[in-house]
């Protein structure tokens, strides 16, 4: 029992960091690669002609997010494609960041 313990606490002390190292890695990625798109805050805006979304509360998963982000979909204007120089892990992040924006 006593080990039990100390494993847990260990596991908390190590994944605290963890978690708020990626929310920070999160938004920075979103502050360099979405922002100038979606708004600083996600709230999305109105470039020119074009409307940019919210993505602020999407119902879209994190996984489906990633993909959206790594490969993209043919019938979308800007995301038909990859969004460059995103790696997979920043989409992660990126991804686990955009679905618990308040
Ligand atoms: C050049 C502008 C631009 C950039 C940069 C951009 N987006 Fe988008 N985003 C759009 C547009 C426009 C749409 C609407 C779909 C389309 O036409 O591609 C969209 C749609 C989305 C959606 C779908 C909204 C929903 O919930 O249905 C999500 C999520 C999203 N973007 C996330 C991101 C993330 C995360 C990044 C950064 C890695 C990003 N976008 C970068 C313009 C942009």
């Amino acid at each position: 029992m006593k080990n039990i313990c100390i494993i847990l606490v260990f596991v908390m002390l190590v994944a605290a960091p963890l978690s708020l190292w990626s929310a920070e890695e999160g938004a920075a990625v979103f502050k360099s690669s979405c922002s100038r798109c979606h708004g600083e805050n996600g709230e999305g805006k109105t470039m020119g002609t074009m409307k940019m979304p919210a993505v602020k509360g999407t119902k879209t998963s994190a996984d489906k997010l990633v993909e959206y982000l790594m490969k993209g979909e043919t019938d979308k204007k800007i995301h038909n494609k990859p969004v460059s120089g995103l790696s997979e892990e920043q989409a992660k992040v990126v991804a686990d960041y955009v679905i618990n924006m308040k």
